[in-house]
C-alpha cells in the first residue's frame, strides 16, 4: 500500500472488508466458484477484490461514516455462506461411514463446515415424524442445498421440495424410491447415489459355500423401497434355482428378533438385504442366527461386520466421496436436473471369519482369494 497516495486510517479497512463480504453472498441459484473451479479462480479474484477495495477507499475518501454498516455485514459473515442442511435416517454403522465420506469429500472440494460452508446435520432415529419435521424446517430455512442419507429420508425430503436442490446418497433403487424417473437423465431437483447390489450374486455366493441350500429366509422390513426390490430379485433367482422362500418381515426394528427367531429351524440361511431396520438389529440377528446354526447372508458389508456371514457388496466410504462430489458441483452451480445418478460397479465379497468359526463353516478357498476379511466389532 502506497502511503502517497492514500494513508490507510481504520474506516478504510473497514470498506476494504465490506468488499470482501459483499463478494461472498448468494442466493441458492448463485452459488458458484468455491470448488475446483473456484481454486483455479481464486488469484483472479483476490487481484480483483483488491482492485475493488482500493476503488471503493478512493470513492468514500478517508471518511468513517459506513462503520456501523460495515460491522453488521462483518457479524453476517456466516450467514452468507451456503448452507447445507443433512438427513440421516437412522444411525447405523454403514450410514455413519457414508455421513463421513460426505463431509471429508466435501471439505476436499473446498467446502468445511464453519469455514465455506455451514451444515446442519440431523439424524431422524429411524422415525417418520422426525424425518418430516427435520425436512420441513429445512426447506422453511430454506437451505442451498439438501443431502439425504437413505431412501425413507431422501423420500421424505422429495416430497417436500420441488426447488431446493437434493442430493440422495446409498438410496438402493432410485426410481423404485420415486425420486427420478430416469438415472442418467434425472430431470428435477434430485439426484445422487445408489448403492444397487445384485440378489443373484450374494445368492450365488450363499450357494458357493453352502451347495445343499434348499431354503432360504428373507428377513426385512415390507416399508422400505430399498428392500423390496431386492428381495423381487432373491425372489426371481430362487424360482429359476429351485429355492424356497420363507419370508419373516418386520415393519419397525422391535419386531427383527421375533421375526429371526421365527425362521430358525426352518431354513438352510437367511437373507436380508440392504435393510435399514434390520441393519439397526444386525447384531441381535446374527446372534439369534448364529446360537441355532443358520449362516446370514446380507446386503452390506457393516452387516458383515456386525455378525452377518458374507455379502457381495459396495463400498460405502466411496459411496460418501461420489455423494459429497455431487453435492460439491450443485454448490458450484451445476443443475441436479443435469447430474445422472452414481451407481458403484465396484463389487467386492466380505465375509466375517469370526461367524464362519462359530457356526463352524469351512469356507471354500474360491472364496476366501477373492474375500475382504472382517471380524466382529465389540
Ligand atoms: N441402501 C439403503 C437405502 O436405500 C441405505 C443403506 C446404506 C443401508 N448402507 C446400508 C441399509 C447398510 C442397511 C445397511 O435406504
Amino acid at each position: 500500500m502506497n502511503e502517497r497516495i492514500c494513508p490507510l486510517n481504520k474506516g478504510q479497512i473497514f470498506v476494504f472488508y465490506n468488499h470482501f463480504i459483499l463478494c461472498g453472498k448468494g442466493s441458492r441459484k448463485k452459488i458458484k466458484k468455491r470448488s475446483k473451479e473456484g481454486k483455479k479462480m481464486t488469484k483472479n479474484k483476490i487481484a480483483a477484490l483488491l482492485l475493488t477495495g482500493l476503488l471503493g477507499m478512493f470513492a468514500v475518501g478517508c471518511g468513517t461514516e459506513e462503520t456501523s454498516e460495515n460491522a453488521t455485514s462483518q457479524a453476517d459473515t456466516t450467514q452468507d455462506m451456503p448452507t447445507i442442511g443433512i438427513i440421516q435416517l437412522v444411525e447405523h454403522p454403514s450410514l455413519n461411514t457414508i455421513y463421513e465420506g460426505i463431509i471429508a469429500s466435501l471439505a476436499e472440494e473446498g467446502f468445511v463446515d464453519g469455514q465455506t460452508v455451514t451444515i446442519d446435520y440431523q439424524n431422524a432415529q429411524n422415525d417418520p415424524t422426525n424425518q418430516q419435521t427435520i425436512c420441513q424446517k429445512f426447506v422453511e430455512n430454506d437451505y442451498d442445498l439438501i443431502v439425504a442419507i437413505a431412501t425413507p429420508a431422501a423420500q421424505s425430503a422429495a416430497g417436500r421440495t420441488k426447488d431446493i436442490p437434493i442430493v440422495f446418497s446409498a438410496v438402493t433403487d432410485p426410481i423404485e424410491a420415486g425420486l427420478v424417473a430416469d438415472l442418467n437423465n434425472p430431470g428435477g431437483n434430485v439426484t445422487g447415489t445408489s448403492d444397487a447390489v445384485s440378489a443373484s450374486a450374494i445368492m450365488d455366493l450363499a450357494r458357493e459355500i453352502q451347495p445343499d441350500l434348499k431354503t432360504i429366509g428373507a428377513l426385512y422390513n415390507t416399508g422400505e423401497t430399498n428392500s423390496m426390490s431386492v428381495i423381487r430379485d432373491l425372489k426371481a433367482y430362487a424360482e429359476e434355482n429351485g429355492i424356497e422362500v420363507i419370508e419373516a418381515t418386520v415393519t419397525n426394528s422391535s419386531e427383527v428378533q421375533q421375526a429371526v427367531t421365527s425362521l430358525m429351524g426352518r431354513v438352510d440361511a437367511v437373507f436380508s438385504p440392504i435393510d435399514n431396520t434390520v441393519a439397526t438389529a444386525m447384531p441381535l440377528v446374527a446372534k439369534t442366527a448364529i446360537d441355532s446354526g443358520t449362516p446370514v447372508y446380507v446386503g452390506a458389508d457393516s452387516m458383515v461386520q456386525d455378525g452377518g456371514l458374507a455379502t457381495c457388496g459396495v463400498n460405502y466410504t466411496m459411496l460418501g466421496d461420489e455423494t459429497g462430489k455431487i453435492a460439491a458441483r450443485i454448490l458450484n452451480g451445476e443443475n441436479p436436473a443435469d447430474i445422472p445418478v452414481v451407481t458403484m460397479n465396484d463389487f467386492a465379497v466380505y465375509l466375517n471369519e469370526d461367524t464362519a468359526e462359530a457356526l463352524g463353516i469351512e469356507i471354500p478357498q474360491t472364496v476366501m482369494d477373492r474375500a475382504t476379511i472382517l471380524t466382529s466389532q465389540e
